[in-house]
């Protein structure tokens, strides 16, 4: 069996043409506005950050880019945010990850106003989030979610094994997951780097969520036959012949998508949800400013 490639590329595509018409339709009343704010100048950083730009633009979001050197101080990126805080044609504030040691990143996440934070990383959106209230949920979870749901894959019930606890997407989707909710009511097991037996783990697993920041680490026979694999891992390889950076994913697609029922490639899986999720948070923040939910 060779499995059914779950497209995010194509998933995103559907979402982008609805939020263009969104926001088209809102253009007398409210532009959604997002600043993206990139500190240093790690590659894979600015890579995320151009795309988020890109995309935007392309929806006919406003979208303003401002760029740090790695040496910016803790209090300017603290007064950049406020700045934005107070800017009333900003209705979304990323401040791309990770930020440089001499920062500390919860300081700086708990100062962008919870109303604005289209990342949901602010603890008042985590909790909303873990209390199943309304809030931005995070875009990756949020993707992974987007992407199960519109590929039909039947989430009720499920044996979800998430493989990662990053507070940007293990522990998030894990708890999404569990909660009654579209694409939720999940039985779901949440391995780390301290799990005593993984395989045994993911090889009872109906749908396999890796977020581990290990390129292939998960092998053919360490999952089980007819299971969906979502590979939420971005990892540079190398670089391609035309000087492009060479992606894998946590799983090794070639040997496990022979024997998964469906799976997400990478790149062209995870990675254009969770962009395309930063945009919806971005209209529904602009919405809510303006009185429209
Ligand atoms: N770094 C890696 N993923 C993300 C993300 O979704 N948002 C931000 N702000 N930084 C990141």
């Amino acid at each position: 069996m060779s499995a059914k490639i779950i497209s995010g590329t194509e998933t995103a595509k559907a979402i982008k043409e609805e939020l263009k018409k969104e926001v088209a339709e809102l253009a007398d009343k409210v532009v959604p506005g997002l600043v993206t704010i990139l500190v240093g100048e790690d590659p894979a950083s600015q890579s995320y950050v151009a795309a988020k730009n890109k995309t935007a633009h392309a929806l006919g979001i406003h979208s303003e880019q401002v760029t740090l050197d790695a040496e910016t101080s803790e209090e300017d990126l603290l007064a950049l945010v406020e700045k934005y805080n107070n800017d009333d044609k900003i209705h979304g504030i990323l401040v791309q990850l990770p930020l440089p040691k001499h920062i500390d990143e919860a300081k700086i996440l708990n100062a962008i106003n919870p109303d604005k934070d289209v990342d949901g990383f602010h603890p008042v959106n985590v909790g909303r989030m873990v209390l199943g209230e309304q809030c931005f949920l995070p875009c990756t979870p949020h993707g992974v979610l987007e992407l199960l749901q519109r590929s039909g894959v039947e989430t009720s019930g499920a044996e979800v094994v998430v493989v990662g606890r990053s507070n940007i997407v293990g522990k998030p989707v894990a708890n999404l997951m569990l909660q009654k909710r579209d694409a939720g009511n999940a039985t779901v097991t949440l391995c780390h780097t301290r799990t005593k037996d993984m395989d045994f783990h993911t090889k009872r697993a109906d749908i396999l969520i890796v977020a581990a920041g290990v390129a292939n680490m998960i092998k053919a026979d360490q999952v089980k036959e007819g299971v969906v694999v979502i590979d939420v891992g971005v990892n540079r390889i190398g670089v391609t012949e035309s000087g492009k950076a060479k992606l894998a994913g946590d799983v090794e697609f070639e040997s496990v998508k022979e024997k998964a029922a469906a799976i997400t490639p990478v790149p062209g899986g995870v990675g254009p949800m969770t962009i395309t999720m930063l945009m919806k948070n971005t209209v529904q923040s602009a919405k809510q400013f303006a009185g429209l939910a």
